[in-house]
């Protein structure tokens, strides 16, 4: 993992924990596999706890660690580290990203309760007139009572998303081609296709992973669907949506956006999603940031726990799935 990320996942008292179920081969984090030297401490690595910044499991790498049986991933996608020669290996993967699905879905549940309040415009509206509002001049569109929140993804985030909202009373609508309508019933959602959830959503928000069928999901024609005021929110991926659609239609002030990831990440220093007092532009930060580390950190801390007890993982990476997960 990068360098200075060990001490940001795990508190001294995990690294305690760490030492006493493995038997800690360094301090100090291996980050650099070029480097010959670091290349050597795997010789007798059995388990490699990774994270942001580890490089791609090569087989110049599996040969250096000939006795690895399992990886624990302290973040959420494994797939730039995770090769198909692990899985040949028949190398087991674990990955903390149902942990990093919590401080996404509250990042999305705070957008989705303050966007629905009209915060920025009643924000800019305030520092304008200098004076409280008359009821009059309220339109009924502010508020979150009886809203349609529209979920793209009954992924770990969309999943615990919808956990989130279930005291608000909203009305749910989930697009995903792989829920059947009984397992919507049971997470208290009505499945949709998506043009049905943009026409009929207050709040679009996606949660499906970047992959080459759902590059563009949400276009020009998609975005022109939704009714006057509705919400967007990405917080999945950029490639999901078509950018300079997204832009068009936002610098007319027809809708909302929360944007927390976009294509390119970053944006060029001209693109109008910076100014437009009907977006906030976030720095990918929805997913665990400062403090929120320590959940991913105690997530593989559990994982590595299992696995030192001899029980398998319980939240294991399948290979059967990965053309479908994030
Ligand atoms: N902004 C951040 O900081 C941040 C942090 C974590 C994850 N993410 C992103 O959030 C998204 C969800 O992540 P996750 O780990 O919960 O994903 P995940 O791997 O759990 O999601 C997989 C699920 O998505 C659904 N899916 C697949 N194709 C779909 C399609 N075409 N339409 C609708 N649903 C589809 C399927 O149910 C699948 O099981 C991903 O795009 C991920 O990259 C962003």
């Amino acid at each position: 993992m990068d360098p200075g990320l060990f001490g940001q996942l795990f508190s001294p008292a995990s690294v305690k924990v760490l030492a006493k179920i493995t038997q800690l081969e360094r301090e100090r984090t291996l980050s650099d596999f070029e480097d010959t030297r670091e290349l050597g401490f795997l010789a007798d690595t059995e388990v490699l706890l990774t994270c942001w910044g580890a490089p791609p499991l090569d087989e110049v790498i599996l040969d250096a660690a000939p006795n690895l049986r399992a990886l624990v991933h302290a973040a959420g996608s494994v797939k730039e580290i995770v090769t198909d020669e692990c899985w040949t290996r028949g190398i087991s993967v674990s990955s903390a990203a149902w942990a990093n699905a919590r401080p996404v879905a509250e990042y999305t549940l705070g957008a989705i309760l303050l966007s629905n309040k009209r915060l920025l415009e009643l924000r800019e509206r305030y520092a304008a007139k200098r004076s409280r509002w008359s009821r009059d001049q309220l339109p009924l569109d502010v508020g979150n009572y009886g809203r349609t929140i529209g979920i793209v993804g009954a992924s770990h985030v969309g999943r615990r998303l919808i956990e989130l909202l279930r005291p608000f009373g909203f009305e749910i609508l989930l697009c995903d081609p792989y829920v059947t309508a009984s397992e919507a019933s049971s997470l208290g959602v009505r499945l949709a296709d998506l043009d049905e959830l943009c026409m009929t959503s207050d709040v679009v928000s996606l949660h499906a992973p970047a992959l080459p069928a759902t590059r563009h999901m949400i276009d020009g024609r998609r975005l022109g669907l939704l009714r006057d005021g509705a919400t967007f929110i990405n917080t999945a991926r950029g490639s999901l949506v078509d950018t300079e659609a997204l832009s068009d239609v936002l610098a007319t002030g027809r809708l909302y956006a929360v944007l927390d990831t976009t294509e390119p990440e970053v944006l060029p220093d001209d693109s109008p999603l910076y100014e437009l007092p009907n977006v906030v532009l976030t720095p990918h930060i929805a997913g665990a940031v400062g403090n929120e580390l320590r959940l991913l950190g105690d997530a593989a801390l559990e994982e590595l726990t299992r696995y030192a007890s001899g029980a398998s993982f319980a939240h294991p990476v399948l290979r059967q799935y990965l053309d479908r997960t994030a």
